[in-house]
């Protein structure tokens, strides 16, 4: 975990205001190692870093897309980012609710995520949906592992919201993200490098 923002708080003439650094935790009375809660907050802020990052794709998309499925992404869209964002609550609150500090602003989620960065400018319609579908794998795999985790250390509040809200509703938005690209091959081929390489080219571009 990066701790820029501690050095930009100071640099922002604010000086020593924080009360709790960022990653750390505080006491909580939930019968809960405070180990276990440190390692479950460092796994949250990953996966809520990536959530607020797809989560404004969403919105990118929402306002760029093009051509003649436009009106139906374009609703689509935004539904999503709407769930993403009550994702992106749920997952703050549970690292505050374990005594730790959840990851807010736009600079330090751009240090924090490991989300390929798109360019600013409009890209076409598929290269939307496979970024979105790459964004969602990522996340679901992440979200897998830590639920795996929270489970063996005991934290079931914490491998409840991954299962229940998180991976499931990652997995159902990509359903209806890949059923846009039922002609593309995607399903044989099994996952979006695969169906469109040219997009692999451009990971991580802006890093
Ligand atoms: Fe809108």
């Amino acid at each position: 975990m990066k701790q820029k923002g501690t050095e930009r708080t100071q640099h922002n003439g604010h000086g020593n205001s924080e009360i709790q650094q960022y990653g750390t935790v505080v006491n909580r009375p939930i019968s809960l190692d405070s180990k276990v809660r440190q390692t479950n907050c460092e796994k949250l802020n990953q996966i809520l870093a990536d959530t607020i990052t797809l989560r404004d794709m969403y919105k990118k998309h929402h306002w760029q897309v093009a051509g003649p499925t436009f009106y139906q992404l374009h609703l689509l869209f935004d539904k999503h980012f709407a769930e993403q964002a009550e994702l992106v609550d749920t997952l703050a609150e549970r690292v505050q609710t374990l005594g730790g500090v959840a990851i807010a602003m736009a600079h330090d989620v751009a240090e924090t995520t490991t989300i390929a960065r798109p360019p600013r400018g409009r890209e076409t319609v598929n290269v939307q949906l496979f970024r979105l579908l790459e964004a969602h794998e990522q996340i679901i795999a992440e979200t897998r592992e830590a639920a795996d985790a929270a489970d063996e250390d005991g934290d079931l509040g914490t491998n409840d919201i991954l299962v229940s809200e998180v991976l499931r509703t990652n997995e159902f938005q990509v359903w209806f993200i890949t059923e846009q690209l039922a002609n593309t091959g995607i399903e044989e081929k099994g996952g979006a490098e695969a169906a469109m390489p040219e997009l692999a080219g451009s990971r991580r571009g802006g890093h």
